[in-house]
């Protein structure tokens, strides 16, 4: 058994309490200090450490995933730093201007340190699988430890704040931004926030050199932009935000993280940076969240535009009442906040509650013992390659296949068709800010060094990602023709997901799809590799193909790992931690959809007055949860433990899992519940639990899980959890509309 659920996150809760406990630590101790260093900060002192800036540095490629912004130069900022009018910098890793920067600060009046930041999403050097792939991994595990390696190597470059992990569930696969966090699920949403937070800030405490602060964002429902348009407000009823939306923060706070960055949408007409219900009501009345907020980019400017705030004066006040401690990127506070502070608007303690946190922060952190900490690592650590190939293949998705794969190493001619077929770009995927783009391996190169023979793969590009090339679609069919089997390497290129990357239609792009129809009618056998930010609706040769891979965007190890599945070195093991709709159409589309009152019970096509599409029945392509292996699993005798769960008692369910075919597995079983009649409409199916067991061929095992009242719980009228006696259906399965079922019943004690 590879990974467990109780199990797991009983040492996940263990590992976030001693994280809590050293910080409170740290914070205590240094507190009558922070206390003595406000009491003498001037108002412009004051906001200084709450400004942010983007570093005006030229050694970073990272002004590329912000829009243009008015940093000043390097001097200026360095000018700022000494006058004690910077409170940290962010997107850059340049250790000669890092040092000119901390030496700034640290010659200013009150010697407070600089705080460096940055966006480290997959990787640092070292490109992991985007954080979408790597939830297709369904092993938390699994991302804490790249994130552990993305925290060794950032803090070696003296980042010591992090802005991920995004924890922000996403149900519309129009919205590019679904591929910085875990896909459309919940209780994946949540294993993956700890596990990452876990991972950035380490086990050894903030103030180690290896810990990097975790920032869960962002706060919140930013998933929920309306008709996946990024930056769109959210239309989320207050207990659907409870339920679905806020959870994976609750668990990323709760396994320690200690800042979390506003969001730029609005809730219910109201923008996350002048939420005081979001930001101080609820994180931190209800939730006692001690850590910082941060704007997101210019956050806090876009009340304006947002027609929150009159001007610059009044979207800063806004901001900072309603609980956006530090401003990034737009210097608003930096301008402002002196002057609303002197002129009553903006009471000193709430100016001084937010500087404590930034000072807490920093001297967790253990920036106020030695500044160079971090940038003391004995050199750069060397890449985790072995981790990345392992991350790589763990999430590689095999969503169909009819026994083409895994394809021959020797005596078969492939040729390798598409605009992902070769060439240094669209592998490391969207948000890869330090990554060394000439270290990833391409998927022809991947292929090559597999084969016995490298001249029996023939490379042909066909075309551009979103465009035609002259000739292309005629050099791919008579590579076709002169091949045995095709390898089509299609989908999106790393620009069409990401921050601003909507879709209106999510499928393969028009020149994409004439070359795939046009080699599919060669009659070869076709193997499609997908790139992908999101989730696709496949159609015409893409979905008639002998087998699918989704392939994500897999970072410095794409080549390698792809070529280890179809070759079969490694069954695929990957599950989609979003759903593949049939059409464009159904998107938003999740599995986790509440009941209609009138269910498609019967799928005939053309059934009339029921909640399904003239073209389409309301069904997912491919569900959540899927993912094929090469052996043949099958899942059988399921144990509901006698059926009834007591109030305060443990429910164990159990199933056989059996590999019944040649090649050996790791299979993903799920188990998921439905609430047959609740005072809230409940979703057809919920996941609650993940296990993975490594299946010799003919070999099986049983899986168990075990089922408390909490598992059942969901968030009532009240907007308080609740969960209430009567029967559930239970299913362990391979994906959300498959498995074994049975009920049981919640019953009262006595
Ligand atoms: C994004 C954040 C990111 C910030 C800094 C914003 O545009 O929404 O996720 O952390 O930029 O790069």
């Amino acid at each position: 058994m590879l990974t467990m659920t109780a199990d797991r996150r009983a040492v996940l809760v263990g590992a976030a309490a001693a994280l809590a406990a050293a910080r409170a630590s740290v914070a205590q101790t240094a507190r009558p200090a922070i206390e003595r260093l406000i009491a003498s900060m001037t108002p412009e002192e004051k906001a200084g450490q709450l400004t942010i800036l983007p570093a005006a540095t030229q050694a970073t490629p990272a002004t590329a995933v912000n829009p243009a912004s008015t940093p000043g130069t390097a001097e200026e900022q360095a000018a700022l730093a000494r006058a004690g009018r910077l409170g940290a910098v962010f997107n850059a890793a340049d250790p000669a201007w890092h040092r000119r920067m901390q030496d700034a600060a640290l010659a200013s009046r009150l010697k407070i340190p600089l705080l460096f930041a940055a966006d480290v999403i997959h990787g640092f050097k070292t490109v992991f699988p985007v954080p979408l792939a790597e939830a297709a991994s369904f092993d938390p595990e699994l991302a804490r430890r790249t994130a552990r390696v993305a925290a060794e190597e950032a803090t070696a470059a003296g980042i010591a704040w992090n802005f991920a992990p995004m924890v922000d569930v996403a149900r519309d696969a129009r919205w590019g931004r679904g591929v910085e966090g875990a896909g459309e699920d919940v209780w994946l949403s949540e294993r993956f926030a700890e596990a990452r937070v876990r991972g950035f800030q380490g086990a050894r405490g903030l103030a180690d050199a290896q810990a990097m602060c975790a920032t869960p964002k962002h706060f919140a429902a930013y998933g929920a932009a309306t008709a996946g348009l990024d930056y769109n407000g959210a239309d989320v009823p207050e207990r659907v935000l409870r339920e679905v939306y806020l959870p994976p923060f609750r668990a990323g706070f709760r396994a320690g993280a200690a800042a979390t960055m506003a969001a730029f949408n609005t809730i219910d007409g109201v923008p996350a940076h002048g939420n005081a219900w979001l930001l101080t009501e609820l994180l931190r009345r209800e939730w006692g969240f001690q850590g910082l907020v941060v704007s997101d980019y210019t956050g806090d400017m876009e009340l304006i535009a947002h027609g929150l705030a009159r001007d610059e004066r009044d979207a800063a006040r806004l901001a900072i009442l309603a609980g956006v401690d530090m401003s990034m990127a737009s210097r608003f506070y930096l301008d402002h906040l002196p002057g609303l502070v002197a002129s009553g608007e903006v009471p000193v303690a709430r100016v001084d509650e937010a500087v404590r946190r930034v000072l807490e922060l920093k001297a967790a952190l253990g920036l106020f013992d030695d500044a160079f900490g971090r940038l003391r690592a004995p050199g750069e650590p060397p890449r985790a390659r072995a981790l990345a190939r392992e991350a790589a293949r763990g999430a590689i998705v095999l969503l169909k296949n009819d026994g083409v794969l895994p394809l021959s190493k020797a005596g078969r001619r492939i040729a390798l068709i598409g605009p992902f077929a070769g060439g240094p770009a669209d592998l490391n995927g969207p948000w890869t800010v330090f990554g060394d783009p000439g270290e990833a391996v391409p998927l022809d190169a991947g292929l090559r060094a597999a084969m016995a023979d490298a001249s029996a793969l023939s490379v042909v590009r066909g075309c551009a990602a979103e465009a035609a090339i002259p000739g292309g679609i005629a050099a791919a069919v008579a590579a076709a023709r002169a091949a045995d089997v095709v390898v089509l390497a299609i989908g999106e290129s790393e620009r069409m997901s990401g921050e601003a990357q909507s879709r209106t239609e999510i499928v393969v792009p028009a020149p994409q799809m004439a070359l795939a129809e046009a080699v599919a009618a060669v009659g070869k056998p076709v193997v499609v590799a997908l790139r992908n930010g999101r989730a696709l609706a496949l159609d015409g040769a893409v979905a008639r193909a002998n087998a699918i891979l989704v392939g994500w965007f897999l970072g410095a190890q794409t080549g390698t790992a792809l070529a280890d599945v179809i070759f079969g070195d490694v069954s695929p093991s990957g599950r989609l931690p979003v759903s593949f709709p049939q059409r464009s159409g159904q998107a938003p589309f999740w599995y986790s959809r509440e009941r209609t009152g009138r269910p498609p019970l019967t799928l005939k096509p053309g059934e009339e007055y029921k909640a399904r599409y003239r073209e389409a029945l309301h069904e997912a392509a491919y569900p959540f949860g899927h993912g094929l292996t090469y052996g043949d699993i099958v899942y059988d005798a399921l144990d509901t433990g006698g059926g009834r769960l007591v109030w305060d008692g443990r429910l164990e369910v159990a199933a056989t899992v059996r590999n019944r075919g040649r090649a050996a597995a790791v299979e993903t079983a799920q188990l998921y519940i439905h609430d047959r009649a609740a005072s809230i409409v409940r979703p057809i199916r919920e996941l609650k639990g993940v296990r993975r067991v490594a299946l010799a061929p003919g070999a099986s095992a049983r899986v168990t899980f075990m089922l408390t009242r909490a598992d059942l719980r969901f968030i009532g009228r009240d907007l308080k959890p609740v969960a209430e006696p009567g029967l559930f259906d239970v299913w362990i399965a391979p994906s959300a509309t498959t498995g074994v079922q049975g009920t049981f019943e919640l019953v009262r004690a006595g």
